[in-house]
C-alpha cells in the first residue's frame, strides 16, 4: 500500500491519474480506522478509479486540548487495515502538521448560514472553523471528484456540503449511513478508549434514539426531550450533554412538527471522559 507524507509528491501521482481522465474518490479521516472507514474506501471504490484516505488529527478542530492528545493514533495499525481490503488502488496520504498549517495551526473563519451554531458549534466552539479548514485544504491538495462522509457527523456532512456550494468546489460530497456494531453503538475511533463498564452501558445512546423516534409519531418534540432528559438521568455511566430534535436540513430545532418537513434527533453523551455523538432519522 502506497502511503505518502509529501503533498506536492501526491499532487504529482493525481495529476498523472487525472490526465488519464481517472475519477478519484477521497476519504478523509483522523486515523483508528474501524469497519465504518472501511464502508466508506469501499463506497469510494466502487465509485472512481482511485481512493485516497487521508490520517490527519486536525488540531484545529479540538477545542479541547486534553481531547487532542488523548485522540488514538494508530498510523501502521490503520496501513494494515486499509491493507485487508487487498485493492492497489487505495493510496494513503498521512500528513504532518506542518504540512497541512505550515507554522500557524490557526482555522480560518467561516460562516455557514447559523449551521456552525447549532449542537457541536456550540458546545465545541470553533470545531467547525476548523473542520472546514483541513477539509478546504485537503480538498485543494487531493482535488477529489468525490468525498465521502459518514451521517454519524451529520451536522459536519452538512457543512461540508455548504462549504463546496460557497467556494464552488468541484466536489460531490456523498453521505453515507452509519455504521454500528452489533449492539448498536455507532462506530467510532474514540470508542476504543470507553472503559469496559462505559462500553457495555453505550449502547444506550441508540436505544434511546429508537425510542424517541417511535415516541415522536405520537408526542411533541418538547415531550420527547424531556423523556429522554429523564431516561439519562437515570444511568449513571452516561452524561448527556444535548438531546435535540431538529429540521435535518437546517438544524433548526423543531417547533411545531410539519409533515412536509424531515427531521433528526441528536445525542451527544459523555460515557466517562469519552464524550460521543449519534442522531437518527425521525420521519
Ligand atoms: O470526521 C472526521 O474524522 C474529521 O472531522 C475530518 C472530516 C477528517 C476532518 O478532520
Amino acid at each position: 500500500m502506497r502511503v505518502l507524507q509529501d503533498k506536492k509528491k501526491l499532487s504529482g501521482i493525481l495529476s498523472d491519474h487525472r490526465n488519464q481522465e481517472q475519477n478519484i474518490g477521497f476519504v478523509p479521516t483522523m486515523g483508528a480506522l474501524h469497519d465504518g472507514h472501511l464502508s466508506l474506501v469501499q463506497r469510494a471504490l466502487k465509485e472512481n478509479d482511485l481512493v485516497v484516505v487521508s490520517i490527519f488529527v486536525n488540531p484545529t478542530q479540538f477545542n479541547n486540548h486534553k481531547d487532542l492528545k488523548k485522540y488514538p493514533r494508530t498510523l501502521d495499525r490503520d496501513v494494515e487495515t486499509l491493507e485487508s481490503l487487498k485493492d492497489d488502488r487505495v493510496l494513503i496520504f498521512a500528513p504532518a502538521v506542518d504540512d497541512i498549517y505550515g507554522n500557524a495551526v490557526t482555522s480560518e473563519k467561516f460562516s455557514f448560514n447559523g449551521l456552525e451554531h447549532a449542537m457541536e458549534g456550540k458546545f465545541r466552539p470553533g470545531h467547525f472553523d476548523g473542520v472546514a479548514t483541513v477539509v478546504h485544504r485537503l480538498f485543494q491538495i487531493v482535488k477529489p471528484r468525490r468525498a465521502y462522509f459518514g451521517k454519524k457527523d451529520f451536522q459536519q456532512l452538512l457543512i461540508i456540503k455548504s462549504l463546496v456550494k460557497q467556494l464552488k468546489l468541484p466536489v460531490e460530497v456523498v453521505g453515507c449511513e452509519i455504521k454500528r456494531e452489533a449492539d448498536g453503538l455507532a462506530m467510532s475511533s474514540r470508542n476504543l478508549r470507553l472503559s469496559r463498564k462505559h462500553r457495555e452501558k453505550a449502547p444506550l445512546i441508540y436505544e434511546i434514539l429508537k425510542e424517541s423516534k417511535v415516541k415522536f409519531g405520537t408526542i411533541s418534540a418538547a415531550k420527547v426531550t424531556e423523556w429522554v432528559e429523564a431516561r439519562f438521568a437515570k444511568i449513571a455511566a452516561l452524561e448527556l450533554e444535548y438531546f435535540i430534535i431538529a429540521e435535518a436540513n437546517t438544524l433548526n430545532p423543531v417547533k411545531r412538527k410539519s409533515k412536509k418537513k424531515k427531521y433528526r434527533a441528536f445525542i451527544a453523551a459523555y460515557a466517562g471522559d469519552v464524550r460521543l455523538i449519534d442522531n437518527i432519522a425521525l420521519n
